[in-house]
């Protein structure tokens, strides 16, 4: 299978480097329109395949998407990343046209691809991908929920002092920092409910650093996160690839569910060889759905000023 990067700025090549390790592909395409980057990165990542034991044909291309033709599987992570104190939403006057264009060229060479979409704000970003492409909305997905699970667990683990790999922990809603929801009252600690083990204080903590995640490791960077958003793109390529059927949180088209139409929002849904294939319904009570709506409602706004771009 082949599985297109486009975009090599850390995000990007994280994704490429976390993609080839595991060696999913077997053949990957690292694009990026300033000169030689994708190239050397490309050169460099494959030179590491003696050593790691993958056999991933890694190539790098300075805006050629004819390299990318046939691709199974495409990644977008073209455009700005934040600054300090910046949120993901300030970027949509720039990330819009990039990724409008990025999308069409995509589907020039891979009219069959599954698209995924990184670039923030990503919620507006994966909208504005479905509705370009005009593919079925089950190949366009976007990726932020999978990496603010990750960060729930994270935060989970240190306020249980375990391994974030014994948590289940799920974040849904919009990936921004005041409209995501880290679904407390549902993770467990190996099938301990966690709300048996921390307080409500505590609980609320773990949640309120979850949603600031991205914006924590910004401040501390001075640029957007990447080791982390590599790794949840490589899980989510993945499950597409050997269609394992792993429920992520992502960012899909929603016709009803969860009480939203005509938007991208992350919920629950199985993930395999045809993109995002069933969306599962956790049965929110009456407070999340209520911070469901809520942050649809805010994503919506932002869908809104696409018109105005
Ligand atoms: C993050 O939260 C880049 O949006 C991504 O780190």
């Amino acid at each position: 299978m082949k599985v297109t990067i486009v975009g090599a700025g850390a995000v990007g090549a994280t994704c490429a480097d976390n993609i080839t390790r595991r060696g999913i592909a077997h053949e990957l395409v690292l694009l990026d329109i300033k000169e030689g980057l994708a190239e050397g990165k490309a050169l460099d990542m494959f030179q590491t395949a003696s050593l790691l034991g993958f056999d991933t044909k890694t190539t790098g291309s300075t805006n050629d998407y004819s390299k990318t033709a046939g691709s199974d599987v495409v990644v977008i992570t073209s455009g700005i990343p934040r600054k300090p104190g910046m949120t993901r939403e300030e970027l949509i006057g720039t990330n819009a046209n990039i990724v409008k264009g990025v999308t069409e060229n995509i589907l020039k060479f891979s009219p069959e691809a599954i698209i995924i979409i990184v670039s923030n704000p990503m919620d507006t970003m994966t909208y504005l991908s479905l509705k370009t492409s005009g593919l079925p909305k089950n190949k366009i997905i976007g990726m932020g929920g999978i990496l603010d699970s990750a960060r729930f667990k994270t935060y989970l683990s240190f306020a249980l002092n375990c391994s974030p790999s014994d948590l289940h922990g799920t974040v849904i809603g919009g990936h921004g920092d005041t409209t995501m929801i880290p679904l407390t009252r549902l993770a467990t600690l190996n099938s301990n409910p966690i709300s048996n083990i921390l307080s409500a204080d505590e609980l609320k903590k773990v949640a309120a650093d979850t949603m600031v995640g991205g914006a924590t490791l910004t401040k501390l960077i001075g640029t957007s996160a990447w080791y982390a958003p590599g790794a949840a793109v490589a899980a989510l390529v993945e499950s597409i690839i050997k269609d394992q059927k792993k429920v992520f949180p992502c960012c899909v088209s929603l016709n009803g569910e969860y009480g939203q139409s005509d938007i991208c929002l992350g919920v629950p849904v199985v993930i395999g060889k045809n993109g995002w294939e069933k969306i599962i319904d956790y049965k929110l009570n009456a407070e999340e759905q209520a911070e469901f709506n809520k942050s649809a409602e805010a994503v919506r706004s932002m869908n809104a000023v696409l018109d105005t771009l």
